[in-house]
């Protein structure tokens, strides 16, 4: 049912795509038809996420370089980065910092925190006083964990919404873009591994802060 959405969107895109052929009004079908290859691309994304989620994979951490999973996100997410033009800065300090995770599921949880904060800066592009976009990701040493922050500096999280954007299928975003699922997945990824999620309030960013563990609780 999470694919129902998308669908119902790509049949619509479809049936009017072919009248608008028959009145051979071709740029306009055109652009029906990028939206259908773009929301077929989104479909495939979430029946990995989904896969993601029913995977039982406790079993699989093990102590990883974080340097190495940020770089794999970023890989998964070059495609979309291009299209925007946004760069997401990486301070890992020390660089070689390690988390006891799963590398497949931790990347997954921070493709989806950068992609929501993408989205979040992409946003305020057309306003006025606009600020240079930041989506920056940081890790520290943090008593005895790690302490990973995605933040960005776009409009936030107003005060009503901070406890729903966790819930299953809130979004805010336009029907066919947001399903709603990326934090409801990205929470259930980290505590998986036995770590902590949550939303940083106040402060010039929206800040989504992870706390991993180093090594293999006893
Ligand atoms: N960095 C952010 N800045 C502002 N709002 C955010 C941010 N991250 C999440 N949100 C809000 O929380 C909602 C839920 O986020 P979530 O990632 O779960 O779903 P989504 O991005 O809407 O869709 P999906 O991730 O399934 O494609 C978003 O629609 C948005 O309103
Ligand atoms: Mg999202």
């Amino acid at each position: 049912h999470e694919l129902n959405q998308p669908l119902a969107a790509i049949r619509a895109y479809g049936a009017n795509g072919r009248e608008l052929l028959i009145k051979g009004r071709i740029e306009e079908a055109i652009a029906n038809f990028d939206r259908i290859a773009e929301l077929t691309e989104r479909m495939a994304g979430i029946g990995s996420q989904l896969k993601i989620f029913s995977r039982k994979s406790r079993g699989n951490l093990g102590s990883l370089p974080l340097q190495g999973v940020v770089d794999g996100a970023l890989e998964i997410l070059m495609p979309m980065l291009g299209k925007t033009g946004i760069k997401i800065d990486i301070d890992l300090d020390p660089p070689d910092i390690r988390v006891w995770a799963n590398s497949l599921l931790l990347q997954q949880a921070l493709v989806n925190l950068i992609t929501n904060g993408v989205h979040a800066v992409q946003g305020q592009e057309h306003k006025q006083n606009q600020k240079t976009p930041i989506v920056a990701v940081s890790g520290r040493f943090f008593e005895d964990m790690v302490r990973v922050e995605v933040r960005d500096n776009g409009p936030g999280i107003g005060v009503a919404d901070r406890e729903m954007v966790f819930d299953p299928f809130y979004t805010t975003k336009p029907s066919g873009q947001g399903l709603g699922l990326g934090l409801t997945i990205t929470r259930r990824i980290i505590e998986e591994m036995d770590g902590h999620i949550y939303l940083e309030e106040g402060g010039a960013f929206t800040t989504f802060v992870l706390l991993l563990h180093r090594e293999p609780a006893e």
